[in-house]
């Protein structure tokens, strides 16, 4: 009997590398190089021949796609955010797909207050003006920005989270220490808010209003697209900050471009794009801005640890149990699942 067969569409960080190479299936990396992505027909290729499929949040799996292979097993994606996959044509043709949930909170949550602090105090401009010998005197006014903490006056800021799930809880514990207030806008309230009296919720208007930053944690859905747009950017404070980590297309783009480039927020801070990874025409230019490249989870031992998911996933898939972190549970109980799986 031949091995199974699972496809990995670029290559993982290990160990996840060699757990699947350790389980005897027969692994198909499509691209080794990191700078690569795959064209359809080597994504075609690949889920045609394969039992299961372990994607990046790079890769569009689409209804078309699924279609391709009527006894894929299953997909483990590397990344806690599946809407690269669609969900609905999955369920509906019996597949099961898994996610990275958990292990990357932490390291999210850090990167968000990397990019509050970098934008409101200018670390990126200021790290270039050293670094091209512009530094003669020290200045009073050399870079001024905005406090995160109460600063001189002693009023505290407040943050506000949009999206109150594991990151946006762990973005607000850290708020908490650096004795900011805290609201959070959540419709689904899928955490328990912290329980000081410094964090409370608010509907998305009043967050909009009050906060001096705003970091935007949800899910990327149908309801959630566009969800800051031109309206939400004009009730913030002019002296407000954006940071997005979620996904691009929570934030209309252009509208974000204007309300840089017209002072209606004092900045922004970006590690996603709506339409990754070009950027809205002038969006690199603007000096209120800083960009990263979709980096939030990128630390050594969290990647590490969401290729071990990934893998285990995927083997888990492979062997059609079900999967311990499954985006699709429903699925197991489908009559297209069992069709899948056992023919009939
Ligand atoms: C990163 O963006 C992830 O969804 O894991």
């Amino acid at each position: 009997m031949s091995s199974p067969k699972i496809f990995v569409t670029r290559r993982m960080p290990e160990p996840g590398m060699t757990i699947l190479a350790d389980s005897g299936a027969a692994i198909t990396v499509c691209k080794q190089n990191e700078s690569e992505g795959l064209s359809r027909e080597e994504l075609v290729d690949g889920v045609r021949g394969c039992d299961v499929l372990v994607s990046l949040l790079t890769e569009p799996i689409d209804r078309d796609l699924m279609m391709v292979n009527e006894s894929l097993l299953g997909i483990a994606n590397m990344a806690v955010g599946f809407n690269n996959i669609d969900i609905e044509a999955a369920n509906e043709l019996g597949i099961p797909v898994s996610n990275t949930p958990g292990v990357l909170t932490d390291t999210t949550a850090d990167l968000t207050w990397a990019l509050m602090l970098a934008v409101a105090r200018q670390i990126p401009q200021a790290h270039s003006y050293m670094a091209a010998g512009s530094y003669k005197l020290w200045g009073p006014n050399l870079f001024l920005g905005g406090d995160v903490g109460p600063g001189a006056s002693g009023v505290r800021k407040v943050l506000g989270i949009v999206g109150y799930g594991r990151i946006g809880a762990a973005v607000a514990k850290r708020a908490l220490g650096f004795d900011m207030n805290v609201l959070a806008f959540d419709p689904y309230a899928r955490e328990a808010i912290d329980g000081s009296d410094r964090a409370s919720w608010a509907d998305l208007a009043e967050l909009l209003e009050r906060s001096d930053f705003v970091s935007l944690h949800p899910l990327l859905t149908d309801e959630t697209h566009h969800l800051i747009g031109e309206a939400e950017l004009r009730r913030m404070k002019s002296t407000a900050y954006l940071v997005n980590t979620a996904r691009g297309p929570v934030v209309d783009e252009v509208a974000l471009v204007r309300a840089l480039r017209e002072d209606w927020i004092a900045g922004a801070g970006l590690d996603v794009y709506e339409d990754e990874p070009v950027m809205a025409p002038g969006l690199a230019e603007l000096p209120n801005a800083v960009l990263l490249p979709h980096i939030a989870s990128a630390s050594n031992d969290t990647r590490g640890k969401m290729s071990t998911m990934a893998a285990t996933n995927a083997l888990t898939h492979l062997r059609n149990e079900p999967a311990a972190n499954p985006v699709n549970p429903e699925v197991y109980d489908s009559a297209a699942y069992r069709r899948r799986t056992e023919g009939g």
